[in-house]
């Protein structure tokens, strides 16, 4: 039995020795100490030796089970030890390498025009309002006294979804919505994209965006509109900015005009920017027109209003001195990071 217990030491040692983790060890422990482990099998059969060997093997195996038990131990130290050195090796970070920067974004120039707009009116005692893209022909054109013959009601010119429903053409659809479901006084501006089937170019493109503007009050003349606008091109493009108002038609106002300012880059001159004509059209306006007002359920002999659309595209290029349009669109960020 001595050589049994010899053998088990020699086979503990070894086995442990070699371990490579404490898993390892674990099972170790249960092979040679456990309850059906290889020592206490054999410590079981002391009851069949002499009474003279029994205490001299029962020594021997207490001290091969100390012996394994304390290289357990040991190993186990010494296995955590080397795991958790690796551990700091692999998981090193050098606190001196430079950062990542996150890249950071920046407002569109559109949108930071959009926003100046915005406090402008909002200044004026103005509310912002939207108005849905997709949008019923009867809002876009006919209740804009706009009939079935006109030519932007034209397939041509206009995105249809079905024969009574298009892309809108023009933000003018946002003011029915707002007369139709609130009474005077009124005082909103509208910002968003339309679409026309327009080739894309440097001053053109199938989508762009406007800012409608409608006053509804009593004793609301041309006088408040030109004062209106002025104040708008003076607080975008500096108080020595000049506006002009032509005559011009639109179905849904009477009188109608087209705004200009002199043009920012030749104060007149004439040059490619204005193409020629010292004056930049920036805008179309006028008196909503009384059909539209008594449509919409306001008596066109009580109240007045004015209206206008300007072309945010255009006012933007125009704040920034950028000559193409389609920059705008492309979001390059070269370019984007200018502003
Ligand atoms: N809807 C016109 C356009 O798209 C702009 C416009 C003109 C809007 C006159 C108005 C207005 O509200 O009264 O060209």
């Amino acid at each position: 039995m001595k050589e049994a217990l010899q053998q088990i030491r020699s086979e503990a040692l070894t086995a442990l020795a070699q371990a490579g983790d404490p898993q390892e060890l674990e099972t170790l422990r249960i092979r040679f100490l456990g309850k059906k482990g290889a020592l206490t099998s054999q410590l079981a059969r002391l009851g069949r030796l002499s009474p003279e060997e029994r205490p001299v093997v029962g020594q021997l195996a207490n001290a091969i089970r100390q012996e394994i038990d304390d290289l357990l131990k040991t190993r186990l130290t010494e296995l955590q030890r080397a795991q958790l050195a690796e551990r700091l090796l692999e998981e090193t970070i050098d606190v001196t390498l430079p950062g990542q920067a996150p890249p950071l974004g920046r407002i569109h120039p559109m949108t930071r025009v959009l926003d100046e707009v915005k406090d402008i009116f909002l200044g004026m005692g103005f509310g912002v309002v939207e108005g849905p893209e997709v949008e019923t022909t009867w809002h876009c054109f006919t209740a804009l006294n706009t009939d079935e013959h006109h030519p932007a009601r034209d397939r041509q010119d206009t995105f249809y979804i079905a024969d009574d429903i298009v892309l809108r053409t023009q933000t003018s659809s946002v003011q029915i919505r707002h007369m139709l479901a609130n009474r005077p006084p009124i005082r909103i501006i509208s910002p968003g994209r339309v679409y026309r089937k327009d080739e894309v170019d440097a001053t053109h493109s199938p989508m762009f965006h406007q800012i409608e503007g409608l006053v509804v009050d009593r004793g609301v003349t041309m006088g408040h509109l030109k004062h209106t606008l002025d104040t708008l091109m003076k607080a975008i493009y500096g108080a020595e900015t000049r506006t002009r108002f032509r005559p011009h038609h639109f179905p849904y106002t009477e009188p109608s005009a087209e705004v200009d300012i002199l043009c920012y880059m030749c104060h007149g001159a004439g040059c490619r920017v204005c193409k020629g004509e010292g004056w930049i059209e920036l805008l179309g306006c006028g008196m909503v027109h009384p059909k539209v007002l008594s449509l919409c359920g306001i008596d066109p002999d009580v109240y007045s209003g004015f209206a206008f659309g300007i072309g945010l595209e255009r006012i933007t290029l125009g704040r920034f001195s950028i000559d193409d349009m389609r920059l705008l669109f492309e979001n390059d960020m070269r370019f984007l990071a200018q502003f």
